[in-house]
């Protein structure tokens, strides 16, 4: 079979590097990939969001199967192109991706079908919204309805940040068009978890439970990244939580999807908070995760191309897909100044000590450069260790993590702790 993976970050290397150990798989392409996923795909020159250069691309590699890492093409409608056409892609149509693509959409999605969420209003002009703040109490949470490149959620803590929020959104535009509608929303207090499930329009299946940390800094401080590291799996995430989540949530999420008509296979990332009352949807993601995919596809012990070829005829439940009982944490090493403004091009060594000490070492925004490994993004690696305790995972990813140098990196070193 001969795959394309479209993307070129963290998760399309993990799930380039998943792909690759396929036995059904001859050839994988990636558009536009990176330095690291060069080593197991040829790297072609399209951009993630250029449906139409993609969609000449998989007619002309005659790809048997397309997956989409990114958010973007998605809800620009990939899946529906390629549909269009007979292709076999991995993902939702454009009317599954909008649980992402519109904060304003996915809420009341979860209304229509009863899922438990925050409480919350939608506003679309300053006035009214400003008077929700001035009658109601603080935390104020403020999400722009729209993609916001992870920076469109605002949690204000007084009345002042808050209409300041809505200043920017709504009156300023700082988020162009995602930025017409704002969700404000019930602050909920628990623990954050996310379940990753597949569902091929009948059946679903869940991937290992994980925890994301997404501040900058260690303690949770510092300003909201991407995400700074990830483990898997959270040791709270129990049998009773998981029936819970998946009868009050995951099963209500797909039946919507489906009686709604939404069209493909793919990932929906449950953000979710666990409160005193039972969990609760934070968002929904319409992709994998980064970089909870660099500890959930290292964890999985299943054939993922047959799984994601099979689920896209809609045969899931006939493939096999079991998880390892073992656990995985992945750090990110950052560009100093990420995920503000962040130099480009500096040299990177240690990588292959790295592996010596046992890790996967997964490549975010890498390039080559005179036949040199140099940075080219903020996120530039995620440092990947596996072993039987969280504590293990986490001594093995440290260790790569310790010899891995370049100019100005940073990585958090309290990622997994909660779990501990
Ligand atoms: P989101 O992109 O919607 O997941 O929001 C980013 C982060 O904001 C989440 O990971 C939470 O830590 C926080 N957050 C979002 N919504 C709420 C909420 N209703 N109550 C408390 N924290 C929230
Ligand atoms: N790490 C958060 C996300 O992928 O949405």
């Amino acid at each position: 079979m001969r795959v394309l993976v479209v993307g070129g970050g963290g998760r399309e290397h993990a799930l380039v590097w998943k792909i690759a150990q396929s036995p059904l798989v001859d050839k994988i392409y990636a558009a536009p990939g990176n330095a690291g996923i060069a080593a197991q795909a040829e790297c072609l020159g399209v951009g993630a969001e250029d449906i139409e250069g993609l969609l000449g691309l998989a007619l002309e590699k005659k790809i048997d199967l397309t997956v989409v890492g990114p958010e973007a093409p998605l809800t620009a409608g990939i899946v529906d192109r390629f549909g269009d056409k007979g292709l076999r892609i991995f993902g939702f149509d454009a009317c599954g991706a909008r649980l992402e693509g519109s904060k304003v959409w996915a809420k009341e999605f979860m209304t229509r079908h009863g899922i438990p969420t925050g409480e919350f209003r939608v506003f679309g002009n300053v006035t009214a919204a400003i008077k929700a703040v001035d009658t109601g109490t603080p935390p104020f949470v403020i999400k722009a309805d729209g993609l916001a490149a992870g920076k469109g959620v605002i949690i204000a803590k007084t009345a002042r940040d808050a209409r300041e929020a809505i200043g920017r959104i709504l009156k300023r535009h700082e988020f162009g068009a995602a930025g017409d509608r704002i969700v404000m929303e019930e602050y909920l207090i628990g623990d954050e978890i996310s379940i990753l499930a597949l569902f091929d329009g009948e059946s679903y299946r869940v991937f290992v439970s994980c925890q994301d940390h997404k501040r900058a800094l260690d303690n949770d401080a510092g300003p909201n990244t991407g995400g700074m590291g990830a483990y898997a799996p959270v040791p709270f995430y129990d049998a009773e939580l998981d029936a819970r989540v998946r009868s009050e949530i995951i099963e209500p999420t797909f039946e919507g999807m489906k009686s709604e008509g939404v069209k493909g296979a793919g990932v929906i990332y449950f953000g979710l908070m666990v409160t005193e009352r039972g969990p609760k949807v934070l968002e929904y993601n319409c992709r994998f995760g980064d970089p909870e995919t660099q500890v959930i596809l290292p964890l999985f012990k299943s054939d993922l191309a047959s799984v994601m070829y099979e689920a896209v005829g809609g045969n899931l439940a006939s493939v096999p897909f079991e998880n390892s009982s073992e656990t995985a944490a992945c750090v990110v090493i950052a560009s100093g100044g990420y995920p503000g403004s962040y130099n480009k091009g500096y040299a990177i060594e240690g990588l292959e000590e790295a592996r010596e000490r046992g890790c996967v070492v997964f490549h975010a925004g890498t390039a080559l450069k005179d036949g040199a490994l140099v940075t080219n993004g903020g996120r530039v690696l995620g440092v990947t260790g596996m072993a039987p305790t969280l504590r293990g995972a986490l001594d093995k990813a440290y260790g790569g993590v310790d010899v891995i140098r370049f100019t100005g990196c940073f990585s958090r070193r309290d990622i997994g702790k909660k779990g501990l």
